[in-house]
């Protein structure tokens, strides 16, 4: 049994006596009503950290804890005691030293997802294991070209990355504009969505979960449900958000406000485009400018189609509620926009030579051996051609430099947004039809029953490192490979 549903377990078995205690005036947990969150609160970000000189150092502890969500007393799995943890603002060309403090009961280790830095030895490298109680030095040399944008880091520890994500250990980094952007306000929104019950725990995932991927009942930002942020009309702010969910997908509007997106993931599109809704996969993230138009909008997340699996309930379909994640009030005396910026044209590769040429496909299916589970007690074996993943196993090598066209293929009647690390992908192709416009991306979502072309430039490092289906759960499933830049 897990830690997480043992602590579960012996926090249940003392529910009785707290409600007692609690009676009414003091109660914030009610057994049958499961977690309850305080009233609307201020919008607040995580505490930022910024880098001096070139570098940034600092120590993340990763530990199972007491934690406030939503305005309330929870356990939760934390980075230095928050959650989210700490934001790391960093420039490119820096040095990012991060100390990894394990004091979870589980093995765990860090990625720094989307972040262009070598996969190798003590920089990203997923096959790290941080046992409890024991501490990792990582290093990261950002490039002097790294594109700036919104980035996060998370566990990456094969079998317990949706767990442990779920649970709370997450966080933003910024890379810097070489040129700031004018704006009024940058503000760092990390969605994510958590499930606690009555005593403010994390329940335990069931087999459905793992399949389906795990959606929390409750939505937050920066850990809290439902904050208001305010503005004056006019005011243009830069909204960086992240889709820290370990399954959930987000379809964010925020009618009745002016909404210009620079770009997704580390893409920044050749000119701001207008836009009305945001799609958001997990692990994908917005770069946003928002200007203020009088009045109060709702932030929220609307039903996507991720698709179903076998068994599901038509009731029970996965990213299908609305949600108000914030309210916006936009009010007082106007001000004038700053003006809206001018990107820095992308590389655009739909006209590159490719060097290489690969089909992937990912599958849903009964366990490897027929009837029997997959890996990790799925109901469903997680596969890409046909393999579960395997860290002994290098599926995919690719020679450093190149140009490569992978076509993404899906054969099952559920979604799975595809990511690779340290390279970012360009979508060129989308179920057959040729996409017009530069759209790079970390995470690409390819659709149930389709497919996806993307080209990817192997540049500047080498090494091993993993490309995996972001529905955390079928990562740990076997959704995962090894590609190695040789
Ligand atoms: Cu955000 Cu391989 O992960
Ligand atoms: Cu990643
Ligand atoms: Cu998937």
């Amino acid at each position: 049994m897990e830690p997480i549903s043992r602590r579960h377990a012996l926090i249940l078995g003392g529910l009785g006596t707290v409600s007692i205690v609690a009676g009414g005036a003091g109660l914030f947990w009610t057994e049958n009503t499961g977690f309850v969150p305080s009233a609307a609160q201020r919008f607040t970000e995580p505490m930022a950290l910024r880098s001096v000189n070139g570098a940034l150092q600092l120590k993340l502890t990763a530990a199972e804890g007491p934690a406030q969500i939503a305005g309330r007393h929870a356990t939760a799995l934390t980075y230095n005691g928050g959650l989210p943890g700490p934001t790391l603002i960093i420039r490119p060309g820096d040095r990012l030293k991060i100390s990894v403090d394990n004091q979870l009961k589980q093995p765990t280790n860090l990625h720094v997802h989307g972040l262009h830095v070598s996969p190798d030895g003590n920089s990203d490298n997923v096959f790290v294991s941080i046992d409890p109680g024991s501490s990792f030095d990582y290093e990261y040399q950002l490039p002097p070209d790294h594109p700036p944008g919104v980035y996060w880091y998370h566990p990456h520890h094969h079998g317990l990355a949706a767990t442990q994500v779920f649970g709370g250990l997450y966080g933003a980094i910024i890379v810097e504009d070489a040129t700031p952007i004018p704006i009024s306000r940058d503000r760092v929104l990390v969605i994510s969505d958590i499930t606690l019950d009555g005593s403010g725990t994390i329940p335990a995932a069931s087999a459905m979960d793992r399949m389906v991927g795990r959606e929390g009942k409750l939505m937050l930002v920066n850990g809290q449900v439902s904050p208001q942020l305010s503005a004056r009309p006019g005011e243009r702010e830069r909204w960086r958000i992240i889709n820290a969910c370990a399954a959930r997908y987000l379809r964010l509007r925020l009618d009745g406000q002016q909404l210009q997106l620079l770009g997704i993931d580390s893409g920044r599109f050749p000119q701001p485009q207008d836009v009305t809704e945001v799609v958001l996969a997990p692990g994908n993230r917005a770069d946003l400018l928002v200007t203020g138009v009088a009045g109060t909008a709702s932030f929220q997340t609307l039903p996507f189609d991720r698709g179903a699996a076998m068994g599901m309930m038509d009731g029970t379909r996965p990213s299908s509620t609305t949600v108000n994640l914030a309210t916006f009030i936009v009010a007082g005396p106007p001000a004038t926009p700053a003006a809206v910026p001018t990107q820095p044209q992308p590389r655009d590769l739909r006209n590159s030579t490719v060097d290489d040429r690969r089909e992937l496909t990912f599958a849903m299916g009964m366990g490897a051996s027929g009837m029997s589970m997959g890996s990790g007690g799925n109901m469903m074996g997680f596969t890409i051609d046909g393999k579960e993943f395997d860290p002994a196993r290098i599926d995919t090598i690719v020679r450093g430099g190149t140009i490569e066209e992978w076509t993404l293929t899906n054969t099952s009647p559920m979604d799975h947004p595809v990511h690779l690390h340290v390279w970012p992908m360009q979508i060129v192709e989308r179920a057959g039809a040729a996409v017009n416009s530069v759209l790079w991306q970390d995470v690409v979502n390819v659709p149930a029953m389709s497919s996806i072309r993307v080209r990817i430039a192997f540049d500047d490092f080498t090494g091993k490192t993993v490309y995996h289906c972001h529905i955390l759960d079928h990562e740990d499933g076997g959704m995962m490979g090894i590609v190695n830049a040789a």
